[in-house]
């Protein structure tokens, strides 16, 4: 789904820009008997959300403050964390080197949780360098892409993915970041998902049907860096629950469309850099499941109704998106995890 968005995404602008139409008109003449893309779901009085509020919600408690209370009650109801969010509740200075924990773990070449918290809260020097880079750019992509190693890497097969003519990724080829800490994190990330979303429903497995990529992202309004993820990206046909041919990528797919496909979205967010310049940090980072459940205000809100079947939220509704990151399993006998940003 992912792959072929341009034809989405041009009923998407199309419809946008049908629904500004609409409150134009309604503003002129309020009785107009033409409505059509009201809802019943919502009716005019309940406050709608934007991925903007909930960004807002993840940001510093002074700033999610701000929201309107309904939104940010129902918005939290869709909040299945990851690691512990903790707005103000740590000190708003990241650990000093020396104390911190460096992604190559420790003897038993085991992270203990707490450290893997840490890691989200305040990620090692290169991805704070970054989330400084993304908010001092004011939301401008090529500064990231600057930070890339220009070598051109192949996308090799992936599972058999050349058989089913299948192309995973939005270029043939990828790039990494010069910092090699940085593909480290990363590769953390993903790992982590995998490890704790069942805890929280999600069964994700790192496979070319289910969980390989992410789309970085900087946040409109306050240049935060993040990663939406998207699992459970190809479930298998099935005349019953899942009647979609969604072409080559779909063929031989083992993910069943159930309950946890309300879980597809995880995002990541770096901290959040004070406006200030220098190194101080309005937010630690953050790692969360939105819950798409029907019913709740995300499905309602934030999904768009013509992907509501796979429970998809935008990347672009974020902000500017930089590049997908993908992590793919390249192995022909063992596997073999590699990253490939495109
Ligand atoms: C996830 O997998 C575990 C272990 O296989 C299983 O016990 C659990 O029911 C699964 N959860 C979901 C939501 O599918
Ligand atoms: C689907 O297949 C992949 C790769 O063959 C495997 O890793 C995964 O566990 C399978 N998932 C299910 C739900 O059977």
């Amino acid at each position: 789904m992912a792959k072929s968005p341009l034809s989405l995404h041009l009923t998407f602008m199309f419809s946008l820009s049908m629904s500004a139409a609409y409150s134009f008109s309604s503003l002129s003449s309020p009785l107009s008997p033409l409505k059509p893309f009201s809802t019943s779901s919502s009716p005019s009085k309940t406050p709608k959300a934007t991925t903007s509020d909930l960004l807002t919600l993840l940001s510093d408690r002074r700033s999610s403050s701000t929201l309107n209370p309904f939104v940010s009650r129902e918005l939290n109801s869709c909040l299945k964390f990851l690691v512990p969010f903790t707005p103000n509740g740590i000190k708003m200075v990241p650990i000093s080197c020396s104390h911190r924990k460096s992604l190559n773990s420790n003897r038993n070449g085991v992270l203990a949780r707490r450290e893997e918290d840490e890691l989200i809260w305040w990620p090692p020097q290169s991805v704070l360098d970054l989330a400084r880079l993304a908010f001092d750019s004011r939301g401008d992509s090529a500064a990231i892409h600057r930070v890339l190693d220009p070598t051109v890497i192949p996308v090799p097969d992936v599972e058999g993915s050349n058989e089913d003519r299948c192309q995973l990724t939005r270029t043939p080829y990828g790039f990494r970041f010069i910092s090699e800490e940085l593909n480290l994190y990363l590769k953390f990330l993903f790992e982590l998902i995998v490890a704790r979303a069942p805890a929280v429903g999600l069964n994700a497995s790192l496979n070319r049907y289910d969980f390989f990529h992410g789309h970085i992202f900087l946040a409109r309004d306050s240049g935060r860096l993040g990663i939406l993820f998207h699992a459970k990206e190809y479930p298998a046909f099935d005349k019953k629950v899942f009647p979609y041919n969604m072409g080559y990528c779909q063929k031989g797919s083992n993910v069943s469309y159930d309950n946890s496909m309300n879980l597809r979205n995880i995002l990541w967010l770096a901290p959040l850099p004070s406006d200030s310049t220098g190194d101080t940090w309005a937010a630690p980072g953050v790692l969360v499941v939105l819950d798409a459940r029907p019913g709740g205000i995300i499905y309602r809100d934030i999904i768009p109704d013509y992907v509501k079947f796979v429970r998809t939220i935008y990347e672009d509704d974020f902000g500017e998106v930089v590049a997908d990151v993908n992590y793919l399993d390249v192995g022909d006998v063992k596997p073999n995890y590699q990253l490939f940003i495109c």
